[in-house]
């Protein structure tokens, strides 16, 4: 699917990435229909967790103001050219409500190491057949992810 996958990637960015409506897009099935068969070994990867270093993500009671602030500085030079703030798609999904749809620890695996859990993760490859592109790997550092986490966190209405 990859190579499909890439020899598509010009007509995905010519195609804005809609909403979630049905449309031919959605029904749109790289290489052939495949997109959804490389689903590796389901058996070893958790969704709830992701894949990645992280096991568990202690997240306080009240927002961290400043971490939620280096978070939104790193996002704003890495992140907003392909996610908006709302519920609506650019490249890739509207972060409102992801930190109620997502676990904090999966949150984390899936910013510093997105390339397996895209190969693996069922949500993920259903939205890889939406947007039509591979989140890059951003090389973000523990620290730069844990900031985006927490201004997720305030965009979703943490106080
Ligand atoms: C080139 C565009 C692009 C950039 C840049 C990008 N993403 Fe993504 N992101 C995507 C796409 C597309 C998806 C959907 C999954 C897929 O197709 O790979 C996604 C999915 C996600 C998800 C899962 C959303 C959900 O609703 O489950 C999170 C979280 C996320 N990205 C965080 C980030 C963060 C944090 C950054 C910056 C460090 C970032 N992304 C940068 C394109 C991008």
């Amino acid at each position: 699917m990859n190579k499909s996958i890439l020899l598509v990637l010009s007509l995905a960015l010519a195609i804005a990435c809609g909403k979630k409506e049905a449309s031919a897009e959605d029904n749109y099935q790289p290489g052939g229909g495949e997109a959804t068969t490389e689903a590796a070994d389901p058996a070893s990867y958790d969704p709830k967790r992701g894949e990645g270093k992280y096991d568990t993500v202690e997240l306080g009671a009240t927002l961290d103001q400043a971490m939620a602030t280096k978070g939104e500085e790193v996002a704003g030079v890495k992140c907003t050219s392909c996610h908006k703030m709302t519920d609506e798609k650019l490249v890739g999904p509207g972060w409102k409500g992801v930190t109620e749809r997502r676990t904090p620890q999966w949150i984390m695996n899936f910013i510093t190491n997105p390339d397996p859990m895209i190969d693996k993760d069922p949500e993920v490859q259903a939205q890889l057949e939406i947007c039509l592109v591979r989140m890059p790997n951003q090389g973000v550092s523990d620290d730069e992810a844990r900031g985006i986490l927490e201004y997720m966190r305030k965009n979703d209405g943490v106080k």
